[in-house]
């Protein structure tokens, strides 16, 4: 009998209308558009302006695009699940609320958070349900409102993240195609570095946390690089070298868009051709758990049944890691 395989067969994504672009921001912090274009490769971002919708509203018109471009009825689907960094809210899974809400009424449902990798954890984890037997399809959404958590008189992070979200649906496959590998990693030393840091059970927020900004999101930039390109690299590496695959097997790298620069770095330690890699940082900045989607999403017309894809990410906790998945179908 032949392995089951997990193979994404279907891809949706939804960003917000209003377009934050660099020349906005050096209106509201002091920064300007050449220091942004050049340390960061961001021109412009998303952002969800109205207040009263969360990180649901984007997974479930990503989640919409990508069932109305499928055809596939909502009630099939088995599993849903939300990788996000920012959940509409502690408690209620915005998963169970997004099922429900395209109709996935057959369906059970989580969220996971592994922060910037969320996404790629969420690819292992949805491959893992279907390789197993156990379910045929997997709806795995990346979704973040990062405008949510961002103070927007902080230039260390203002300028990089965005809102946005992507879905994929994983079906089993019987041509080997789909995941092939993974190589996933965390080192939770490294949480000093980059983290939101009040409002959870360890650190509660206090009138005086708000006065002060507390709510946001912090993050020491430069050890976040560091690390980010030496393991984003370092898990490419390894993930090329366990299969046998080399810069001409290697059809794209699909890597989390935080930086350029970043993105960069990891292509060159595996020797990849520009035209490889794919690239939408500058229209979208980081949105966190959607950056892998929206990628795909973007590349789809691009992709061939067979392709070999690398998929890279880094991100808060620390976590990071790479997957290699066959691409499997043409785009019509
Ligand atoms: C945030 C980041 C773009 C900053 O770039 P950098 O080259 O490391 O810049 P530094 O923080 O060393 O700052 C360099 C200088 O620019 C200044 N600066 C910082 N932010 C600035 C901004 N938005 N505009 C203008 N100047 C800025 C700093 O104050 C510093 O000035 P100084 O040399 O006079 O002290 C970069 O560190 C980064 O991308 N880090 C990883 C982010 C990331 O991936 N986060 C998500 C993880 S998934």
């Amino acid at each position: 009998m032949s392995k089951i395989s997990a193979a994404i067969t279907a891809v949706g994504a939804y960003v917000p209308e209003y377009v934050l672009t660099n020349q906005i921001l050096e209106t509201m912090v002091d920064t300007n558009d050449e220091w942004i274009t050049s340390r960061t490769g961001i021109k412009e971002r998303r952002i969800l302006k109205d207040d009263g919708k969360g990180t649901s509203y984007l997974a479930i018109k990503a989640a919409q695009d990508l069932i109305n471009k499928k055809g596939i009825d909502p009630k099939e689907i088995e599993l849903v699940i939300v990788a996000t960094a920012t959940p509409d809210m502690k408690a209620a899974s915005t998963a169970s609320y997004t099922a429900s809400e395209i109709g996935a009424t057959n369906a059970f449902s989580f969220d996971m958070d592994a922060a910037c990798s969320s996404f790629l954890f969420g690819m292992s984890v949805a491959a893992s349900y279907i390789e197993s037997g156990r379910y045929k399809n997997v709806l795995l959404i990346g979704a973040d409102k990062m405008s949510s958590i961002i103070n927007y008189k902080d230039r260390a992070t203002c300028i990089i993240f965005g809102d946005g979200a992507g879905a994929v649906l994983f079906e089993a496959n019987d041509e080997n195609l789909g995941l092939q590998d993974e190589y996933l990693r965390s080192d939770g030393t490294g949480r000093e570095f980059l983290q939101a840091t009040y409002g959870g059970s360890s650190h509660k927020l206090t009138a005086e946390i708000l006065e002060n900004g507390g709510q946001y999101a912090f993050q020491e930039g430069r050890t976040v690089f560091k690390n980010a390109v030496f393991n984003m690299a370092d898990a490419a590496v390894k993930i090329l070298e366990r299969n046998n695959l080399t810069k001409d097997t290697v059809d794209w790298l699909a890597a989390h868009q935080a930086n350029k620069r970043i993105i960069d770095a990891t292509a060159q330690r595996i020797e990849l051709d520009d035209s490889k890699v794919m690239m939408n940082i500058q229209k979208y900045g980081n949105t966190t758990s959607a950056t892998l989607p929206l990628l795909i999403n973007d590349y789809e017309s691009q992709l061939k049944k067979g392709d070999n894809v690398i998929f890279a990410a880094f991100g808060g906790g620390f976590n990071w890691g790479a997957i290699y998945l066959k691409w499997a179908y043409n785009s019509k």
